[in-house]
């Protein structure tokens, strides 16, 4: 018996084995939800199958986040089945490569309104399409990432689709509160998946990254599944609206020390 058992949600956003969202879904899983996964476009379907299976469920099912009818039967399909619905996760995002690489001076205006859509207005698109079956207690979950109030290098477009979606994190909290339903995010840091893997630098911030989080290391899969339990679960029945940080920590260092020259603190306080 997991804290998830008699649970029953969508995870949307899983493309292959490294996706944040499969992670995510099999920790759920372990804990006893029912998970149904969702694929993006018809070409993802026999892996996304073969992926539920290993959860031990049968439920894979078309949804592309820009169609509200696709919405709409995944969400009836997957109340159908276990009778509401307890969770979703949302972790989808797209911008053009070309729009990523333009800067934000050098944004399309077709580029943007891609993005946006994708990137964030699928949160509010998903919140309404499960909200005639979501039970009392039940949670949304969606992933940001700090280019949403920081000017990270290459992220440009997708920074500002990423401010949007906190913002809808908040007014959706807000919204669906009265009906039991929390939204929460996580701001997970750089994690090598098909989406990172596509940002200039990434291998380069990985490295930097690392040695600039105060916990020494980048974040795993495992770090973000474990918070998204939590923030799944009832475990965190009043935490909503809220932006939670599984970064390392990344986010509160103002300066960094050179890691070479610089004398380890605790060290030298605990010599005295
Ligand atoms: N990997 C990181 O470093 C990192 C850090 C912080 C936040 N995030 C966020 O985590 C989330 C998951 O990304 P990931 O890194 O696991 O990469 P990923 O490529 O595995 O996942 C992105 C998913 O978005 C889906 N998607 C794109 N367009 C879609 C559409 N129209 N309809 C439905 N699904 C669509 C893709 O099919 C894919 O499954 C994203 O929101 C990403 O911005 C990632």
């Amino acid at each position: 018996m997991g804290v998830m058992t008699g649970k029953a949600g969508l995870v949307i956003g899983v493309a292959n084995q490294q996706s944040i969202a499969w992670a995510i879904a099999e920790k759920l899983a372990g804990e006893g939800a029912s998970v149904g996964l969702t694929y993006a476009a018809p070409n993802l379907e026999r892996r996304v199958r073969g992926l539920s299976a290993r959860l031990g469920a049968e439920t894979a099912l078309p949804c592309d986040v820009n169609d509200d009818a696709a919405i709409d039967a995944a969400c009836a399909k997957m109340a159908e089945a276990h009778g509401g619905i307890d969770f979703i996760v949302h972790a989808v995002a797209y911008a053009p490569g070309a729009e990523l690489a333009a800067g934000v001076i050098g944004t399309s205006r077709r580029g943007f309104l891609d993005t946006m859509e994708v990137s964030a207005y699928s949160l509010v698109a998903l919140a309404r399409g499960a909200l005639p079956y979501f039970r009392p207690g039940a949670s949304m979950l969606t992933l940001t990432y700090i280019g949403s109030d920081r000017v990270c290098s290459g992220y440009n477009v997708m920074g500002v689709a990423k401010a949007a979606l906190e913002s809808i994190c908040r007014y959706l909290a807000t919204d669906l509160g009265r009906h039991g339903v929390r939204v929460n995010a996580i701001s997970a840091g750089p994690i090598r998946t098909s989406a990172a893997i596509g940002l200039p630098n990434f291998q380069e911030m990985l490295a930097k990254r690392a040695s600039q989080s105060p916990i020494r290391r980048n974040v795993t899969h495992a770090d973000v599944a474990n918070s998204a339990l939590f923030l799944l679960s009832d475990q965190s029945g009043g935490t909503t609206g809220s932006v939670v940080w599984v970064d390392g920590g990344y986010n509160i260092m103002g300066t960094w020390a050179d890691a070479e020259a610089a004398p380890a603190p605790v060290a030298e306080a605990l010599e005295h």
